[in-house]
Order: C-alpha cells, then sequence, then structure tokens
C-alpha cells in the first residue's frame, strides 16, 4: 500500500473550476503513478474554508474516480496557510515509489504545519548554484544564504586592511575582530561588514580569489560556519557553497551538488562580469576559475566536494529552469 500526496489550487471559489482542477490532479496521480482505478483504495480530500461552490469527493467522483471510498473534510483555518486550495491523500495498492503532484502553486511546504527545511546547494564558482538557489528559495518562500559572500566579506576586510591574505597571524587578528551580518531587505540577501553593506563591493574578480585563498584558513572557517549554522537553525532557507552537505549541515536532508565544465562556467562568469562593467577577458576568467577550483578542492579545511547523499546535477547544458525544477522535483519526493 502506498499513500500520494496531491495538492492543487483555484483562482476563484467556482464550481467549474474546481472540478476542473480536481479532475486534473487525480488524473495526473492516477497516470505518474501507473495505477488502475481498481487499485485506489481510497481518497481523502481537505479543501480550505474560503472554497463553497463544489465539494472534491463529488468533483473527483464525476471525473471517473467513482470505484474507491471518497472523503472530504474542511482543513482548519491557519494563518499562513495556502489559500483557495485543496489537497488529497490517494491510498492504493502498489509497491512502486509514490510519486506526489503538487499543481497551479500548491507546494510540499506547507507554513502552516512545517517546521524549519534547509536545502544544501554546492559547487564550484559558475556552477550555476547561486541562481538556481534564489529560484528555489523564492519558489518555497523561504530564505536564500549565499555562504560565499560571507568569505568575500572577510577577504575584503583583509584587503581594506592592507594586510596579505598570506600573512596568516595578522588575518586571525583581523578575523577575531570581525563583524559579519547578514541581513533581508525585500527577500535579498544583504551582506554588511562593520555595519556597512558590502554586497555590491565584494563581487570583484580580485575578491573572489583573495576569498578562495581566506577561506582556507581553519579558524575563518570556524567562525563563519557558526554563523551559518545559527541561521540555519533559525530559518528555512536554501544555502549555497562549497562545504554546505559535507560540513556545514552533514544531517541536512537535501543535499545536491551542481557542477558544469570550467569552459561553460567561465562564459556564464565572464558574461556575469561584463554586465556589472569589468574590464576582463573570457581567458583570464577560465584561468581564475581553473586555479580556484584547486585552491577550493585541495585545501585542508573542509575542501569543496561532492557529499555522498548529495544529488549530483551537471548543469553544462541545463537551464537554470530545468535545474531549479529538478531539483525541486527532488526535493518534493523526499519531503
Ligand atoms: O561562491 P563564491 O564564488 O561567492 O565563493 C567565494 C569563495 O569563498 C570560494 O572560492 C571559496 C569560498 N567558499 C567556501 O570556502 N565555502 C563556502 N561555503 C562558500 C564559499
Amino acid at each position: 500500500m502506498i499513500a500520494i500526496r496531491g495538492a492543487t489550487t483555484v483562482e476563484k471559489d467556482c464550481e467549474q473550476q474546481i472540478k476542473y482542477a480536481v479532475g486534473e490532479m487525480m488524473t495526473q496521480i492516477r497516470d505518474k503513478n501507473g495505477l488502475d482505478a481498481d487499485k485506489i483504495v481510497c481518497t481523502m480530500f481537505t479543501i480550505t474554508s474560503d472554497l463553497k461552490s463544489c465539494n472534491p469527493a463529488k468533483a473527483a467522483r464525476e471525473a471517473g474516480f467513482y470505484s474507491s471510498a471518497l472523503f472530504c473534510s474542511q482543513e482548519p483555518e491557519i494563518l499562513g496557510a495556502l489559500q483557495k486550495c485543496i489537497r488529497v491523500m490517494v491510498l492504493a495498492e502498489s509497491d512502486k515509489k509514490p510519486v506526489h503532484v503538487y499543481l497551479n502553486g500548491a507546494t510540499v511546504l506547507r507554513k502552516d504545519i512545517s517546521s524549519i527545511i534547509n536545502v544544501a546547494i554546492d559547487g564550484p564558482a559558475g556552477s550555476g548554484k547561486s541562481t538556481v538557489a534564489k529560484m528555489i528559495a523564492k519558489k518555497l518562500d523561504i530564505l536564500y544564504l549565499d555562504t560565499g559572500a560571507m568569505y568575500r566579506a572577510c577577504a575584503l576586510k583583509c584587503k581594506m586592511s592592507g594586510v596579505s591574505v598570506e600573512n596568516e597571524p595578522e588575518i586571525k587578528k583581523i578575523i577575531d575582530k570581525i563583524d559579519i551580518k547578514v541581513e533581508y531587505r525585500g527577500g535579498a540577501q544583504s551582506t554588511m561588514l562593520d555595519g556597512e553593506d558590502v554586497s555590491e563591493l565584494i563581487r570583484s574578480p580580485e575578491i573572489s580569489m583573495l576569498a578562495s585563498t581566506v577561506s582556507a584558513y581553519p579558524f575563518v572557517r570556524e567562525k563563519m560556519v557558526s554563523l551559518q549554522r545559527q541561521i540555519a537553525k533559525a530559518h528555512s532557507c536554501v544555502l549555497d557553497g562549497r562545504d554546505i552537505g559535507t560540513n556545514v549541515l552533514p544531517d541536512c536532508k537535501f543535499k545536491f551538488f551542481v557542477t558544469a565544465s570550467p569552459e561553460v562556467r567561465a562564459d556564464r562568469r565572464y558574461k556575469e562580469l561584463v554586465i556589472k562593467g569589468f574590464k576582463t577577458s573570457l581567458d583570464d576568467v577560465l584561468k581564475d576559475i581553473v586555479a580556484r577550483d584547486n585552491q577550493d578542492e585541495t585545501r585542508k579545511s573542509a575542501p569543496l566536494k561532492r557529499a555522498k547523499d548529495a544529488v549530483f546535477v551537471d548543469t553544462s547544458k541545463m537551464t537554470p529552469d530545468e535545474v531549479a525544477d529538478l531539483i525541486l522535483k527532488s526535493i518534493q519526493e523526499k519531503i
């Protein structure tokens, strides 16, 4: 026996819309799970109190799902719950893994009943992880935490202090006193260094390389990882970085490792830098990316590597939408 979940929403409390939405959801549940109608044992719906014009059990019957027991109850009115929503649990005779169906903006993540969830997305520079992490955070309506920005802020502080990143004792003194905070404005992350928003200043190619170097010091990592864990413990968020799945949140349930060929990654980063007005060449960007990969992968303290239980995604030939869909589907299957 398996339990298959589904949810859908409608725009208006209208009989036709509810009938169509229920028919669509039930048909997808049946087809995606390869079920014959007589294998469905029972179907239980809930409906939000803002929908009154049609009982989903009746809509399911009319859509041809009449051979099983059908039941519907009203969802409690809880602040933050999705509006105009119909949810279903289908019990069916099958030994396959259930494929859950979420349509029309209904998501698996129910703010009204879910606890904190963290999604770890690791990968090298230019793999597309930050673009995709932002898309997923938006879709799930949770925070996005760019952990690379914290190491970049450390690098900026060292640069502003005029201390070489190779000078470990002096860097240690700076990091002991550094004040890095992450704030959110309109859902977007602002990285604060000693009370100033440095979100733009940390994006230069020079800071990219310096961040890779300072991030190798264990005392830098210790401080940043502690901050990252605090944020992840207090908020549902998508974290992107190099060591989230292996070191920051090793018990995280949703782990992904995204990568692409160095040429594709350099091309993406080059285009981004040109748009931001940096003068550089594709060749230089490729050289930087290869040097940074090498430094991030070979450092002793929490190097860049795929966690054994992370889903591997090669984004070389994929659009950001395709990568985000794949990750969201994987989260949905595991939740
Ligand atoms: O993701 P990014 O390019 O902004 O990261 C800048 C550098 O910071 C990267 O080269 C290595 C380091 N980093 C890290 O060591 N661990 C993380 N979780 C994130 C970034």
